[in-house]
């Protein structure tokens, strides 16, 4: 592995380097949102390092998904021993939301990184989960006025950053509830820049 991928990979760099642009990031509201319990089957679609078990506390099974090897190898490192638990190197699939009774799925930091067509797909095969209690979808979002904001929103690496219409639009597009959405800091007291976050429901 190249030396700089090891080191912008590391995950003291992955936490500490990247959020101070930003101000700091805290999502654990949004993961307090999905509100798993010991009977939980989750879904964690782009779950990186997995952060989202820190936060998510119980849950039954839990399949972690994304396409960046590295940030997995760390999250298999953390989380080793955890039980019923796994990692895996690819992007979501249809097949995902009915090989397992999916209850809860965590699509945070995900939807601005596809396409319309493939964040629909996603979404259509989540509105046609029978099992699916509650998504959670955290995202970049441009803001009207907010030249940092939408400045960083541009350079964080996501291709398909929208306007606060964007999102709920796709979710009832695919045939999705929109819960609730709402606008938060990136950290409620330090964060510079603001987040998309929307509950959905079949
Ligand atoms: C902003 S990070 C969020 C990571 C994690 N959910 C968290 O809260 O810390 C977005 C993650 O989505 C992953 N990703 C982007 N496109 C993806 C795709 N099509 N399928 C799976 N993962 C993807 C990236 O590799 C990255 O790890």
């Amino acid at each position: 592995m190249k030396l700089v991928e090891r080191v912008l990979g590391h995950p003291w760099v992955y936490e500490h380097v990247r959020s101070l642009p930003v101000g700091g990031i805290d999502l654990s509201r949004a993961y307090r949102l999905l509100e798993c319990d010991e009977r939980s089957v989750v879904l964690d679609v782009g779950c990186g390092m997995g952060d989202a078990l820190r936060h998510i506390g119980k849950y039954a099974d839990y399949l972690g998904l994304d396409t960046d090897g590295v940030a997995l190898a760390h999250a298999r490192a953390r989380h080793a021993g955890r039980r019923n638990l796994r990692f895996e190197q690819r992007s979501c699939s249809a097949q995902d939301l009915s090989a397992r009774p999916v209850s809860h799925v965590s699509l945070i930091g995900v939807l601005h990184h596809l396409s319309d067509r493939e964040a629909l797909g996603l979404l259509r095969a989540l509105a046609s989960c029978a099992s699916l209690v509650r998504a959670v979808c955290v995202d970049t979002v441009y803001l009207e006025g907010r030249f940092y904001n939408n400045l960083l929103a541009w350079y964080d690496g996501g291709r398909y950053c929208r306007d606060p219409g964007g999102y709920p639009r796709l979710a009832r597009e695919a045939g999705l509830q929109v819960h609730t959405q709402q606008i938060v800091r990136s950290h409620p007291t330090r964060g510079l820049v603001d987040y998309f976050v929307m509950e959905l429901s079949r």
